[in-house]
């Protein structure tokens, strides 16, 4: 046995695995940047709304002097860092500070300057930290109100969902894990089954047991394929075997009667005087032996061709011409058995597709058998022309004595003779012209009615060349 390469298993469970990863991975990715910046935006907007509201305020930070009041502005910027949460200082154009809420850490205001230069509130957010930096006039100067505010519940949100995913992450992993696991492993056990049923089959031949499986998916519809061919296979060889033990059998007989006129008429011309009559009878007799198993190679010939599939012919065939030519080769047997052959066409050509081999087989097949079953003296007729279907047909009819209703189907196998089978046979005719037919792609029928029996064979019409094909 070849050696496997990975098996299906770890196949996939590293599919469904790298599926649950990627999924959690590109939602991470779609969902916590996007969220930071909401979250970090929402901030810094509720920061910078209440750093304008506060602006007014400073107007009144003023002694009755008109001067700055360091005081009133530190109570202001203590209020606005209450309500933010944020580190609030103003400051002079030279960057002193006026007043800071957190005069302990030391920053260069830079942005402070900038914004007093250009008369703008600015902004920005550096390793977690919102800066905003905007001007206030105070006793006719202008300072720059300073925030210096650490965005922690932006970080601490984000470090929750992160969290979260992770987890997520984790439950769908190993979930996938479990599934897939339990998955590949019912997979794999009824694939195996499948590979030693067909193992048994190599080694054990068509007789190992079919494998079962009753589920309603793939791997199930391949058991129960496999059980069918199977199944189908036992019967073909059944069938072969059955086929090869009856045509031996039939081929024995004749031979040995053959064989036991030759020695007869070995005993007649050594006699003294030499049996010349009956000689000369059995010479007759083992003629006609010669000739039967002549028949019966030329029939399992038909078949084995026919079993190996071999292609026929599928061109025009003009019907009446081949069945007058075919009454012909009967012409002489029709006269000395007086049983005449009526034959009935339409004055047009009936065009058929098929292999006129094949149907000229067919028809000799019908008219042997009608030949055979017809009383003497009486008609058989055979009927070329189109069926009520379109189809086109050939159909010989006799006036014998028909075929029981329990043979109708049976006389259409393979060595079935009718009880009442007239003449020697081997049964094998209606079975080559039946297969024939279908190959061809038409039929071989006993017609339901009688008196007597009437077989027709159904072809179809060509399109090109025949009117009956015309709608
Ligand atoms: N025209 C008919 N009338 C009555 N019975 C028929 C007629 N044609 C066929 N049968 C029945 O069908 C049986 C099978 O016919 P089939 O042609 O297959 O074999 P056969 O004629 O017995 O032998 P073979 O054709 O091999 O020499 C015949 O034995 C006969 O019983
Ligand atoms: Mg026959």
């Amino acid at each position: 046995m070849a050696r496997l390469g990975v098996g299906l298993r770890p196949r996939v469970l590293l599919a469904m695995v790298l599926t649950g990863a990627v999924t959690l991975g590109v939602a991470a990715l779609a969902l916590l940047g996007p969220l930071e910046t909401r979250l970090r935006h929402d901030a810094s907007s509720n920061v910078i709304t209440a750093v304008l509201g506060a602006i007014p305020a400073f107007d009144d930070a003023v002694t009755p002097k008109r001067r700055i009041d360091p005081g009133a502005v530190g109570v202001i910027a203590r209020a606005l860092a209450r309500r933010t949460g944020a580190r609030v200082a103003v400051v002079d154009g030279a960057g002193n500070r006026v007043t800071d809420t957190d005069p302990e850490v030391i920053d260069p205001f830079d942005d402070a300057r900038l914004a007093l230069a250009s008369g703008h509130t600015v902004h920005d957010y550096r390793f977690g930290r919102l800066r905003v930096a905007t001007t206030v006039r105070i006793a006719g100067h202008r300072y720059a109100l300073v925030l210096r505010k650490r965005l922690n519940e932006v970080a601490s949100a984000n470090r929750v969902v992160r969290d979260a995913f992770l987890v997520a992450a984790g439950v769908g992993l190993a979930t996938a894990l479990l599934l897939g696991v339990g998955l590949s492993s019912g997979l794999v056990r009824r694939v195996r089954k499948l590979r030693d049923s067909a193992q048994q089959m190599e080694e054990l031949g068509l007789e190992a047991p079919a494998p079962v499986d009753h589920s309603r998916d793939e791997v199930g519809a391949l058991a129960r394929t496999f059980a069918a061919m199977q199944s189908r296979l036992r019967r073909e060889e059944a069938s072969r075997r059955s086929f090869v033990a009856t045509a031996s059998h039939e081929l024995r007989t004749p031979l040995a009667s053959l064989d036991g006129m030759l020695e007869l008429l070995r005993d007649d011309i050594s006699s003294q005087p030499v049996d010349i009559d009956d000689a000369r009878k059995r010479v007759v007799q083992a003629q006609e032996q010669s000739l039967r198993l002549g028949h019966l190679a030329a029939d399992l010939l038909d078949l084995s061709r026919l079993d190996a599939a071999i292609e026929l012919r599928s061109e025009p065939v003009e019907l009446a011409e081949l069945g007058r030519a075919v009454v012909a080769e009967f012409d002489h047997r029709s006269v000395r058995e007086d049983r005449p052959v009526q034959f009935d066409a339409p004055p047009e050509p009936v065009w058929a597709t098929g292999d006129p081999g094949s149907i000229a087989r067919i028809v000799r097949i019908l008219l042997d058998n009608a030949l055979r079953a017809s009383p003497a003296g009486e008609r058989v007729t055979i009927e070329v022309g189109a069926g009520e279907d379109g189809r086109a047909t050939v159909a010989v009819s006799d006036r014998g004595p028909g075929v029981p209703e329990r043979e109708r189907e049976l006389i259409f196998e393979r060595f079935q003779r009718g009880e009442t089978a007239i003449g020697q046979g081997f049964g094998l005719g209606l079975a080559i012209g039946r297969e024939l037919a279908t190959r061809m792609g038409g039929s071989l029928e006993l017609a339901p009615s009688g008196p007597g029996a009437r077989f027709v064979l159904h072809l179809a019409a060509d399109e090109i060349t025949s009117p009956i094909a015309t709608p």
